[in-house]
């Protein structure tokens, strides 16, 4: 059982057309997106995520919420055995399932249950599953640009007959 529809993710080219055949000008992809695939691109959660805990490996919340979405149905129980902060109850609750764990370390059990309780009152920040990941070229974020190849001054330091006249660095 996989619940594909829950978790299709955006397409690449959605306006796309069959070019040619019987469907020539219809769209060529599902309109409800594409399928995720083999290898799922989630940002981690890091010193500057919005779900971050004091607890060293943390999983995201929409991690679990597409594992529970494709893999369970209404209602079902979802069991965590290591439970860390709660992460798996909050996304089995928050997609109409029942959530159970166990973990070892009562700093732990005691933020999941801090965290399930801001889940059910509706307070709990998370990143939300169909935020597309940040790209920092994409974004023409400064920093991607190598500081050297800012200014055409610098950039002379490494060629070999510097256009100036002075002599090339050995
Ligand atoms: C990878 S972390 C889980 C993180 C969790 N998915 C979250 O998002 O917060 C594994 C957790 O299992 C706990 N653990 C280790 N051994 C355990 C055991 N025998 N029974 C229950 N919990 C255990 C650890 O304390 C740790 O918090």
């Amino acid at each position: 059982m996989f619940h594909l529809d829950p978790v299709r993710i955006p397409q690449k080219y959605p306006g796309k057309k069959y070019f040619k055949g019987p469907k020539a000008g219809q769209y060529s992809c599902n309109p409800l997106g594409k399928n995720p695939g083999d290898l799922w691109v989630i940002p981690n959660v890091k010193s500057n995520h919005v779900e971050k805990t004091e607890h060293p490996c943390q999983f995201p919340v929409e991690l679990i919420e597409r594992l529970v979405l494709s893999l369970t149905n209404e209602g079902d129980w979802v069991l965590d055995p290591f439970l860390g902060t709660g992460t798996t109850v909050i996304a089995a609750i928050r997609h109409g399932r029942r959530g159970a764990g166990a973990e070892t370390v009562p700093k732990y059990v005691e933020l999941a249950r801090q965290r399930i309780q801001q889940e059910m009152q509706g307070t709990l920040r998370t990143r939300p599953m169909d935020r597309p990941v940040y790209d920092p070229v994409e974004s023409g974020n400064s920093l991607t640009i190598a500081p050297w190849e800012k200014t055409p001054q610098q950039a002379t330091l490494f060629e070999e007959n510097p256009p100036d006249g002075r002599k090339a660095a050995p």
